[in-house]
């Protein structure tokens, strides 16, 4: 491992000088440790109390938890009835109607637009109205597909108003796969926009939702929302306009009042073979998942100005977007364009401009920036940022560093934090004025989650410190998915029956001696070498350690002799000249042992990676592997055109 995997961190002293920042809501890691373990000792009484206080009843609930894992039957707060819009909106409106609850940051600079929480209750309103009007009825589900543009929060708001059930497909995805993502939920009605903007291009949303629409009949209406004002294809009756339509109706709209466990929303999520599972969360327990954790993992404070990069369109968006944010009343900063557009500046002009005081971005845009260079960074006033937070996959050290010190100048906490799109919220993460953090590490779980290391092969529990194996939860938690949309069989077999009573998360992880936790990346990219088990994501920090390599991916192909070797696929930073891939070997040689040397690296222009910034390992396994006529789904990946260019290189090779 190298030296900043070894390095820690304490809480920054200005995040708890009372003179400099608000004082933290956990603000020692013995007031942590002390929460925590009351939350796993007593989980009913942790999670009954908080749903009280971060969560508005219509109707109380008697039992907090029913059901557990062995069954899969688990729910939340039972008899408890409410409403997802009314708890992110109204309560907030009703009290401060002109505070900002969503800025909108436009993709080109200088286009920011705000909307208060006052606004917000007509928007949501006039749109559940036209929802109404247009027949849709508690439980039916809408296919959300929409630029970053406030409307698309409206069309969740409006959605969960009503009782709605929404199915947001992230709009880089193609007609294809959108309409299977239609088909597969029975979505009614599809919300969407003329033609979105991103990084400077148009995106041609409408078009794309009409050739998904051919010959599929679920769908009623389209509700087209005007972006761009560019003239695009329309047919009516089938489309309507989103202004012509909230005109007609009136800015309230009563809340559909519905039980804990009524599901809230679906979100499709790809596993490792298969058609993309839909799944669902309800909606009492995701709500608490996400205003606990957005208040405590982010240090919420009342006038904050909240950052999240992500997209609506996954489930860090969802969740720490729009729930999250709104639950707690906060503002929270909607991004629209990319990291480098105009510039590799656009982050730090847009904190600097909107003051935030969290931000919330990938190891893949950390390292794309530092790839770029300090410069872009300096000179834009970061002085507001408290908390710095990174999602999505595991950061290098490399890249944790740079992160805390150019962008956060040791004064931000950085909140590494781990989870997935069924867990539905936060699970692994330090807390900003509690946990000494330690670069790469997620540190340890978030209140009520109770996790356990398990040997893959017997299933058994490791206990205690310097363990290695796959990471699983023990206990039912509120905003864990409940199901498997139309498919109750695939999700008890991915998630529930792989270790009898256990949720599993599919990754593996390490606890080292101090009890902090290392995902080591999805157990499928484990790689065995000569009866050693290698981490892709270990070998890649190692290769990262070197001053020329930007990115790396490391994969495992098969090898008669040793099992498994490693082969690696490298970019370089910009204007390195000539790169001896034997000093790469060297550098793995060196930082993690000789073992885990790669067989063979590639130096490629581009690495493959979905339009969220995840390098598919799996396209290069099969490039390597001489099966790229078997890539299986590729339409998921941001540009399909490397896919050739990478069978060029390793043929050349
Ligand atoms: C990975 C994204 C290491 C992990 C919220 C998980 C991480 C998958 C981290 C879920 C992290 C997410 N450190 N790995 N901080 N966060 N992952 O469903 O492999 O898009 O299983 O949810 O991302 O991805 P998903």
């Amino acid at each position: 491992m190298s030296d900043a995997a070894h390095a820690v961190h304490q809480v920054p002293s200005r995040l708890l000088d009372a003179s400099k920042c608000p004082k933290p809501h956990i603000d020692s890691f013995e007031t942590y440790k002390k929460l925590y373990e009351e939350s796993i000792k007593d989980p009913q009484k942790f999670w009954g109390e908080k749903a009280k206080e971060l969560l508005h009843w219509h109707k109380p609930f008697e039992t907090v938890l029913y059901g557990g894992l062995e069954h899969g039957d688990v729910a939340w707060f039972r008899e408890g009835e409410l409403n997802a819009s009314y708890n992110c909106v109204d309560r907030h409106a009703y009290v401060n109607p002109d505070k900002v609850a969503i800025i909108h940051e436009a993709d080109e600079p200088g286009n920011s637009r705000s909307i208060t929480y006052g606004e917000l209750l007509h928007q949501v309103s006039r749109l559940a109205n036209t929802l109404k009007s247009l027949g849709l009825k508690k439980g039916d589900t809408v296919a959300i597909y929409m630029p970053m543009v406030p409307e698309a929060a409206v069309a969740f708001l409006a959605c969960a108003r009503l009782g709605l059930i929404h199915s947001v497909v992230f709009a880089g995805f193609s007609s294809e796969a959108l309409r299977s993502r239609i088909i597969d939920a029975s979505s009614k009605l599809v919300i969407t926009a003329d033609e979105g903007r991103r990084g400077g291009k148009t995106i041609h949303t409408k078009k794309i939702v009409d050739v998904a629409l051919e010959g599929c009949s679920t769908v009623e209406h389209v509700l087209v929302f005007r972006r761009t004002g560019s003239e695009v294809p329309f047919s009516a009756p089938r489309d309507l306009w989103w202004h012509e339509e909230l005109e007609k109706h009136r800015p309230y709209c009563p809340p559909e009042i519905v039980n804990s466990e009524d599901p809230l929303f679906l979100l499709y999520t790809s596993g490792s073979t298969g058609k993309p599972k839909g799944v669902v969360h309800t909606t009492a327990g995701y709500l608490l998942g996400a205003a606990i954790t957005f208040k405590y993992v982010f240090d919420y404070q009342e006038n904050d100005i909240y950052g999240c990069m992500a997209d609506i369109g996954w489930i860090t968006g969802h969740t720490y977007i729009i729930y999250g944010p709104l639950l707690n009343g906060g503002t929270t900063v909607l991004f629209e364009s990319t990291p480098v557009y105009p510039s590799p500046s656009r982050y730090w002009q847009v904190v600097a401009q909107h003051k935030i005081t969290q931000l919330y971005t990938a190891p893949t845009a950390i390292r794309l920036l530092r790839r770029y260079g300090d410069d872009y960074v300096k000179g834009h006033d970061l002085s507001s940022l408290r908390v710095i937070g990174s999602v999505g996959e595991p950061i290098n050290p490399e890249a944790w560093e740079w992160y805390y010190e150019v962008v956060g100048r040791k004064e931000c906490s950085v909140v590494d934090t781990y989870w997935q799109t069924e867990t539905g919220s936060i699970v692994l993460t330090p807390l900003p004025g509690a946990t000494a953090m330690k670069p790469g590490s997620a540190t340890f779980p978030f209140f009520g989650i109770e996790t356990a290391v398990l040997d893959a092969e017997s299933g058994k529990e490791l206990e205690g410190n310097d363990v290695e194996g796959v990471l699983v939860i023990k206990k039912p938690w509120p905003s864990m998915a409940r199901t498997v949309y139309a498919n109750h069989h695939r999700y008890m077999d991915t998630y529930l029956n792989v270790y009898k009573g256990y949720y599993f998360t599919g990754d593996g992880v390490g606890r080292d001696h101090d009890g902090y936790y290392w995902i080591r990346g999805r157990v499928d990219d484990v790689i065995g070498v000569s009866g050693h088990r290698l981490s892709t994501a270990e070998i890649e920090s190692a290769l990262i350690l070197h001053s020329s390599v930007a990115e790396a991916a490391v994969i495992g192909v098969h090898d008669d002799l040793t099992g498994q070797s490693v082969h690696a696929f490298c970019t370089l930073k910009p204007n390195q000249g000539e790169t001896d891939v034997n000093e790469l070997v060297l550098q793995v040689r060196k930082t993690i042992g000789s073992f885990a040397a790669p067989k063979k690296i590639y130096l490629v222009n581009d690495l493959p990676k979905t339009r969220s910034g995840k390098i598919m390992r799996r396209v290069l396994r099969k490039i390597v592997s001489g099966e790229s006529d078997q890539l299986g789904d590729v339409s998921t990946l941001a540009d399909p055109s490397i896919v050739p260019v990478l069978i060029d290189s390793v043929q050349k090779s």
